[in-house]
């Protein structure tokens, strides 16, 4: 007999198959007629013992099938619109893998620290599963885009003698006798790769020593950073939202489900279309002095000031242009050398910045001063300076957030929710 998925049942309606998975729930209705609901990582199976068609042994022994216990069920597969996926099973056996007696997480709602303390557990639950599903779609969509049009993935270090956004967020360690810092972004390095090869993305994980407790911030985070060679600021902002529309686009098609088991309210997601609004950091700051008294124009956007701008629009909106004091050292400067080409991408309905990009200063002497203004060691540098030195160009990138972009198009306002096992200020277990 043929083990199956469930998410392929629908192709052997009238066939006999074998079902791998966990007992999700049980309902006995009677004593004739039992209820099981099986996941098995793809989807979820209702299955019915009939007294009569299915062998009593395994109609006597139902209530042996407790909460995650593993199991081997056989059965016929039938048409059912009524039942989750469109078919039900006609059980024929039932065979016990691994018991599991008091599954701490039962149909009862539970509090997030203690579902926080069983995350290894917390996985299996539905809405958990959809949210991870939709991750793992997000970002083979985003590296689809790229790989489609002419990018190649280089892979930044982790380990690092550079810090790249700011030396108070960094994580050290001893490397063989050297300070090392874990990679706060891969930026750097790809840059170095796009003089290699015009168009690249890094991807991997990023680490910030996030002293703050907040919903937006991981210490351990994913990040996907496209680089490009002779891109200025303007083409870097058009390839961002296309890149989103995208992206957005393929996830609300491919994950369906996912996200009407989340109730996301789909029609929000369906508006994100080209073009994306485009407003300076002037243009924000003066509709955040009119709407807010918590604002100074020169100061850097908190999560409530994010949520004012975003919300204006209904779709995520650019900003760019910032004052150099909130940036980091690798900035080219505008027309009005008190700014920098940065753009941050915010994603609507409060759900902030998920992208942060911009334009790199390319000219050797400007970048040598600037790194002496942000206090940097030089020689930690001088590899980086060297793309200054040999064939300097215009070039541009950013990096977008896997777990903000993930918690937006889910409507999961917190991204502990967002990545399997996340890391926090008070987080390092499980
Ligand atoms: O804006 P950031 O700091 O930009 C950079 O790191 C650039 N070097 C990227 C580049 O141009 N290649 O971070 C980029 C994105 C943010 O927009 C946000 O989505 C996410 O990374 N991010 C975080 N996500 C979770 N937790 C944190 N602590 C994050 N910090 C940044
Ligand atoms: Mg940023």
């Amino acid at each position: 007999m043929s083990w199956v998925s469930i998410k392929d049942l629908k192709k052997h309606i009238g066939e006999e198959v074998l079902i791998k998975g966990w007992v999700y729930n049980t309902r006995a209705s009677s004593k004739n007629i039992k209820f099981l609901i099986l996941r098995d990582g793809s989807g979820l199976l209702q299955c019915v013992l009939f007294k009569g068609e299915t062998p009593e042994e395994f109609i006597n022994r139902f209530d042996e099938l407790t909460q995650e216990t593993s199991v081997e069920v056989t059965g016929l597969i039938k048409e059912d619109a009524r039942a989750v996926g469109g078919v039900e099973m006609a059980v024929r056996s039932v065979k016990i893998i691994g018991i599991s007696t008091d599954y701490p997480i039962t149909p009862k709602e539970h509090g997030t620290p203690f579902l926080m303390e069983n995350r290894h557990l917390w996985l299996r639950s539905k809405k958990q599963h959809a949210i991870m599903r939709v991750r793992a779609r997000a970002t083979k969509a985003m590296r689809d885009y790229l790989d489609d049009r002419g990018f190649i993935c280089m892979e930044s270090p982790i380990l690092s003698a550079n810090s790249c956004e700011g030396t108070t967020t960094l994580f050290s360690c001893d490397y063989f006798g050297e300070q090392a810092y874990l990679s706060q972004s891969g930026q750097l390095y790809a840059e170095a790769s796009a003089l290699a090869h015009g168009k690249v993305y890094t991807f991997g994980p990023t680490f910030r020593a996030e002293k703050s407790k907040t919903r937006r911030h991981l210490t351990e985070f994913w990040m996907l950073e496209p680089e490009m060679a002779f891109y200025d600021l303007d083409m870097n902002m058009d390839l961002i939202e296309d890149f989103i529309e995208h992206v957005v686009r393929v996830v609300v098609v491919d994950c369906k489900n996912e996200l009407e088991t989340l109730e996301r309210d789909v029609s929000k997601l369906e508006c994100v279309c080209k073009p994306f609004p485009r407003i300076s950091y002037k243009e924000a700051s003066d509709v955040l002095l009119k709407e807010t008294d918590d604002f100074e124009e020169g100061g850097d956007f908190g999560g409530g000031h994010e949520t004012i701008l975003s919300e204006k629009y209904g779709k995520p909106v650019f900003v760019y242009d910032f004052p150099k004091e909130i940036k980091a050292f690798y900035f080219k400067r505008s027309a009005d050398p008190k700014y920098v080409r940065g753009c941050d991408l915010l994603a609507p309905e409060g759900f902030g910045e998920i992208v942060g990009g911009g334009q790199r200063e390319d000219n050797y002497d400007e970048l040598l001063k600037r790194l002496h203004e942000y206090e940097l060691n030089e020689a930690d540098y001088k590899w980086y300076l060297d793309l200054r030195k040999y064939g300097s160009i215009p070039h541009s990138g950013f990096g977008i957030g896997i777990e903000r972009t993930v918690g937006w198009i889910c409507g999961v306002p917190h991204l502990r929710e967002t990545i399997p096992f996340p890391r926090m200020l008070n987080n390092l277990r499980p």
